[in-house]
């Protein structure tokens, strides 16, 4: 796939054909690119939980759970975010849990650039995915199960193949180049 197609069409992806199914190899691959993200370093703070089948149904139930249990203390917005990202992560194929074993001063940075060359590397194979942060709205519960005392959750990314409704699907506007650079010299 032509790099500009890839950039530029890569989107997120919240809705799936429920039919397909991702090939183990393939998630391999997806994590295997974003291996080769740049890194503070070259620190390689990335760890992954990869879930599908029975693993991801039981991510989904405890992630839910946990929110059930904290809506009272959220506000309407917040309920609405993290409920809607939840939902958009279960009806994905499999979801990936990115996690920071280093929280160094670059790894927050290192760990942004490892997520999106793992979408675009999914894009590329014809597999859509969503980057949820809200997934942090229970990273106690999770690093418990999943994780390791000393990780940071850094993020949940569902990964899928698009239903039809995904096709030619735009994103949301951009800011135009003007507005957000400034070129000097
Ligand atoms: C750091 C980050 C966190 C995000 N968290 C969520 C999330 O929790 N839930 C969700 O539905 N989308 C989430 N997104 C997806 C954004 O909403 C999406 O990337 C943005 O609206 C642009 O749309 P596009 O990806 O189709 O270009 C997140 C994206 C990024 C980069």
């Amino acid at each position: 796939m032509e790099l500009d197609e890839a950039i530029l069409n890569r989107r997120s992806c919240r809705s799936y054909d429920q039919t397909k199914h991702i090939k183990p190899e393939a998630m391999r691959e997806i994590v295997h690119a974003g291996t080769w993200a740049p890194s503070g370093t070259n620190s390689q703070p990335w760890r992954f939980t990869v879930l599908s089948g029975e693993a991801k149904a039981e991510f989904i139930k405890l992630h839910r759970d946990d929110l059930e249990s904290k809506r009272a203390g959220m506000t309407e917005q917040v309920q609405n975010i993290a409920f809607w990202s939840c939902t958009s992560l279960e009806k994905s194929d499999v979801v990936v849990l990115v996690w920071d074993k280093e929280k160094s001063l670059t790894s927050p940075q290192s760990l942004g650039a490892c997520i999106q060359t793992m979408m675009l590397k999914a894009h590329g194979i014809g597999i859509g995915s969503l980057w949820v942060a809200a997934v942090r709205w229970s990273k106690e519960e999770i690093t418990k199960r999943y994780g390791h005392p000393d990780w940071e959750l850094i993020a949940g990314v569902g990964f899928g193949y698009p239903s039809e409704k995904m096709i030619g699907k735009k994103g949301p506007p951009r800011l135009p180049v003007d507005e957000v650079a400034e070129f000097l010299g």
